[in-house]
């Protein structure tokens, strides 16, 4: 296997099977999974109430289109709305992240009757062209402009930036609470809030997208009920089907009229809302999310004390963690895969990204952080 590979995207890891926090290669290698792929299974892989839910359902009926009421798919959307904040009324769902922060921004405008889309800098919500044109970097939209939609940015985090740009011609602002793919960057205290104050006051929406953050990874269900703000529009994806391809558009009332044009045939198909059910109410009577709250802080305390002199900083919140090392994020995930069988996710070109599945132990916390310790500070004697 070259390094070249690895680097470029390709893991030279022929992958068979998968249970909890542990992927198993084609020659019975062992390796625990500290990106979820990328988030994608909060409950660990093949989770077995999940897998009965899809089994179940898929011998039932695979598919019929969104407008026949189905056990499933009600389910899923009571569960979804359910878990989400006080406030919210309705639900729509779609196939993935980057379509339901599509839907989202076109709910707002319809809404609105605006246009203008605030974004952030080092921002990502995927790679449609309304959701491409609301992400930061260049690398993902330059060959692809002109994009869609009238689109400023801001900088993350700077409350004072964003209240001077939010105006009544103002649709909507669109924020992940917490960044992911920028490098896993945490909003000082008050931002989500003056954003929410801010949204309010022009009659804009305020959309935050919970693909990465949602889920239970950073110790609630989802991260803006860490700070309390519930925003118009919530947008999910990538682990709410534990594994599914599934997204999801949570709404408010004053949104939910302006959804009424939109949809898409696999919209809640069968099978994936009986794993859209499973998963969430798995979490929940589980309280995964508040394991995740504590695993998290038990691992970056772990890796604080034993990395802290040799990373620039541990950051993040419950389990969505980032690393920000003092070299290339790329090299130290494939090191971490090819020499002690860890996967990790780079997050920009230093951060490396810790997503594990919900359910890791301390045990399975340690081995992650002596790993880290060997290939971030392998030289010490
Ligand atoms: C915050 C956020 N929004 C949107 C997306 C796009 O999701 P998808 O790849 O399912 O389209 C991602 C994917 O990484 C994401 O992290």
């Amino acid at each position: 296997m070259s390094d070249h590979d690895f680097i470029s995207g390709t893991k030279p890891i022929p992958l068979e099977s998968g249970e909890g926090p542990y992927l198993y290669s084609t020659d019975g290698t062992e390796y625990l999974d500290a990106g979820a792929s990328y988030a994608c299974t909060p409950l660990g892989h093949s989770h077995p109430a999940v897998v009965e839910a899809i089994r179940e359902q898929v011998g039932d009926l695979t598919f019929v289109d969104s407008s026949y009421p189905v056990d499933s798919r009600e389910n899923a959307y009571a569960a979804l709305v359910a878990s989400a904040p006080d406030g919210f009324e309705s639900a729509w769902l779609c196939n993935s992240g980057t379509e339901a922060n599509e839907a989202a921004l076109k709910f707002a405008r319809s809404s609105t009757g605006d246009s203008k889309i605030i974004a952030a800098t080092r921002s990502f919500h995927g790679r449609t062209m309304g959701s491409l044109a609301a992400t930061w970097k260049d690398t993902y939209k330059k060959p692809f402009e002109p994009l869609a939609g009238d689109v400023e940015f801001v900088p993350y985090g700077d409350s004072e930036e964003l209240t001077e740009a939010v105006d009544e011609e103002t649709a909507a602002v669109i924020l992940e609470p917490i960044q992911g793919e920028g490098g896993i960057n945490v909003p000082p205290a008050g931002y989500l809030e003056c954003a929410r104050e801010v949204t309010e006051e022009a009659d804009a929406a305020l959309v935050l997208d919970e693909v990465q953050t949602g889920m239970g990874r950073t110790g609630s269900m989802w991260a803006c009920q860490n700070v309390g703000v519930t925003p118009d529009v919530l947008t999910t994806a990538k682990g709410l089907g534990n594994g599914l391809p599934v997204g999801g558009v949570v709404v408010r009332d004053w949104i939910a009229d302006g959804a009424a044009s939109h949809n898409a045939t696999f919209s809640g198909g069968p099978v994936v809302t009986a794993a859209v059910h499973a998963t969430i109410s798995t979490l929940l009577e589980e309280e995964w999310p508040t394991h995740a709250a504590e695993m998290g802080e038990y691992l970056r305390g772990e890796l604080e004390a034993t990395l802290g002199d040799e990373v620039r900083e541990v950051r993040g919140e419950g389990l969505l963690v980032g690393i920000e090392l003092k070299r290339g994020a790329n090299r130290a995930a494939r090191d971490l895969a090819i020499d002690h069988q860890v996967l990790a996710l780079p997050a920009g070109r230093t951060v490396l990204r810790l997503l594990p599945p919900l359910v890791i132990d301390t045990e399975e916390a340690d081995r992650l952080v002596d790993a880290l310790a060997a290939v971030i500070a392998p030289d010490d004697p």
